[in-house]
């Protein structure tokens, strides 16, 4: 078995996939590289059919410019409508992340959930698949926000944010008799805001998909360097280039300010650069 470090890429329209990265950079030895497309973030109030062909051009292109072992869509709103697109077109695993449903309706109690994720994700047909399958004994509750999404993002900034609006958009779970004991973070921006929500909902119990994905990227990792999943070979490998530290590249490249500098050199990344298709 040989020790070669793989170059994984994560994507996100923002910096929320960092909540995916983090965790999987706790559990394995790899080149990271981060792709956001801030150029039609939010995708949350996004038609799906934009968000499907704008991740697929985008994961497509990037990984045929960049040498690149696996994907991890660091994004629900993307994964619940992207997934099989993306690899239906690249030759690499691709690893999706979906509302955590399933762990919470195993742990809930009084067998009410809270669904907390972007307006696209709690209405998608893969998100009710889900609840059909796995959480048909509890009552799921569902608020979609993409003001928490644009919190996160204020917040990973180093920006001021009006943390009042956390308390509004969760009010509903906070008084009446149909409280959820467990909430789901179905959007990887939320659990940048893990304390902020803990601090509105004291009693839940949180969960993300953080510590899942992590564990099947090393399964995967694993799988590749035991042969299992064949590595792929690059055509034209003369013309792929190869990064060697890790990098974040976003699709709009007028909104790269020290700031955001800043915040992505606090995860590691050693600079921010434009992506063009
Ligand atoms: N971080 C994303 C998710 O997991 C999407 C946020 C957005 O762009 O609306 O759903």
């Amino acid at each position: 078995m040989d020790n070669k470090k793989y170059r994984v890429l994560f994507f996100d329209s923002g910096i929320g996939g960092l909540s995916v990265y983090q965790e999987t950079m706790k559990h394995n030895d790899i080149i990271p590289s981060y792709l956001f497309d801030n150029l039609h973030f939010p995708y949350g109030i996004q038609p799906d059919d934009v968000v499907i062909e704008t991740v697929v051009k985008l994961l497509k292109n990037f990984t045929e410019r960049y040498l690149t072992d696996l994907i991890v869509i660091a994004c629900n709103t993307a994964s619940t409508v992207a997934l099989q697109y993306v690899r239906e077109n690249v030759r690499i695993p691709v690893v999706g992340v979906v509302p955590a449903v399933k762990p919470a309706a195993q742990i809930s109690v009084n067998k009410v959930i809270g669904l907390l994720a972007t307006p696209a994700t709690v209405r998608r047909p893969y998100t009710m698949e889900l609840i059909d399958r796995f959480a048909s004994d509890c009552m799921v509750l569902k608020i979609g926000s993409s003001e928490l999404v644009e919190i996160a993002e204020r917040k990973m900034m180093g920006l001021p944010y009006d943390r009042k609006i956390i308390g509004q958009v969760l009010r509903e779970w906070c008084e009446g008799n149909l409280v959820p004991d467990t909430v789901v973070l179905g959007c990887t921006h939320f659990p940048h805001l893990r304390k902020e929500i803990q601090e509105v909902l004291p009693y839940a119990k949180l969960i993300d998909s953080g510590d899942a994905i992590a564990r099947r990227v090393g399964y995967l990792l694993k799988e590749l360097q035991n042969n299992h999943i064949p590595s792929v070979e690059m055509e034209n490998s003369d013309n792929i280039i190869t990064l060697n530290e890790a990098v974040a590249f976003c699709t709009d490249g007028s909104k790269i300010t020290s700031c955001l500098q800043q915040g992505f050199s606090g995860f590691g990344f050693k600079r921010v650069e434009v992506f063009k298709v």
